[in-house]
């Protein structure tokens, strides 16, 4: 873990590229953006974002593309199979050319590496918008839903219900980092990623929290604060589809299941959500649901990120 709180130029890869003094740097930032939403403001003017996306995003492009351009700058999308890329010139090449053009760039890569591998090459800061690993952008704007929900972070209790996956593994590192404790239900076989994992429990170590991994959804939620689940089938992985379909019955969260929680427990998702599969439409839809703002807080997130990286 870093220890400074100067985020210009750095990279966000994974949550643990942030100590717990820059995370908490980044929810003033996202704070002090929100509240001057709607006044304009020219931050970012004169810049330039990349996003090099290699899958599907509603949430996460939008909102970088929204956010740097009400702080004044510009945006290039950009798909591996539109650049040269696709047709097979090196990450490195790419990754040192696109350095000259841009401020700093957004990924979505399906295999990690293939997002360290730009970033060693790019000498602007590049932030991680999904890979197959992790989702770090995600889990720090869903820090900042938490904080304005709850007033608090430490020691508030999340349970994860359903796959170990990428988000999963953010959320491993982003709630010992920030003093949460984390209960993980998942089947075996889709247990987030062991190395996460250890690393987790060395910043849980540091910081008093605790995890659990668990089999039973309904041990996870017994006194969560906070219920969160994502899809059972990620991007990359349809064609494992049925085995996952079987894999993951009772895994779902729905009334039953939240009747094992705190009386005001809240319901996240990073969306999209498959309603009937993961989560029931009465809770995604229902008032402890709270899934709507944090998709309305991926904007002020991302304004924070980015002004924290490139200012
Ligand atoms: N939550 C999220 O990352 O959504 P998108 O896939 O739409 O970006
Ligand atoms: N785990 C999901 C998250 C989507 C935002 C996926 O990787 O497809």
């Amino acid at each position: 873990m870093n220890n400074m709180t100067d985020l210009k130029g750095r990279r966000l890869l994974s949550v643990s590229d942030l100590s717990r003094a820059e995370v908490f740097a980044f929810l003033e930032k996202a704070k002090q953006l929100r509240m001057s939403a709607k006044q304009g403001n020219d931050l970012l003017s004169g810049r330039i974002l990349g996003l090099l996306f290699e899958m599907a995003s509603t949430r996460t492009r939008a909102s970088f593309e929204a956010a740097m351009m009400q702080l004044g700058g510009e945006v290039i999308y950009m798909r591996p199979d539109e650049l040269q890329l696709g047709r097979g010139e090196p990450i490195k090449d790419t990754a040192r050319v696109l350095t000259e053009y841009l401020d700093a760039l957004v990924l979505r890569t399906n295999k990690h590496e293939t997002s360290e591998k730009f970033a060693d090459y790019c000498d602007i800061p590049v932030i991680n918008g999904l890979s197959d690993l992790e989702h770090p952008t995600q889990i720090l704007c869903d820090l900042y839903t938490i904080q304005e929900a709850k007033n608090q972070l430490e020691g508030l209790n999340l349970a994860w219900i359903g796959d170990g996956n990428n988000v999963c593994n953010s959320w491993l590192l982003g709630a010992c980092m920030m003093g949460m404790n984390i209960s993980v239900a998942t089947p075996k076989g889709y247990e987030p990623d062991r190395d996460i994992l250890k690393k987790a429990m060395e910043i849980a170590d540091e910081s008093g929290s605790e995890i659990d991994l668990m089999k039973e959804p309904e041990e996870a939620v017994r006194n969560a604060d906070i219920l969160y689940t994502d899809v059972w089938i990620s991007m990359g992985q349809e064609e494992e589809a049925e085995r996952r379909m079987g894999a993951f019955q009772g895994y779902q969260i729905n009334r039953d299941l939240l009747k094992n929680a705190k009386r005001d427990a809240i319901v996240m998702h990073c969306l999209p959500a498959h309603r009937g599969m993961e989560i029931t439409e009465d809770i995604l839809e229902g008032r402890r649901s709270i899934v709507w703002k944090q998709a309305e807080n991926k904007l002020h997130g991302a304004k924070a990120i980015l002004a924290l990286v490139t200012n």
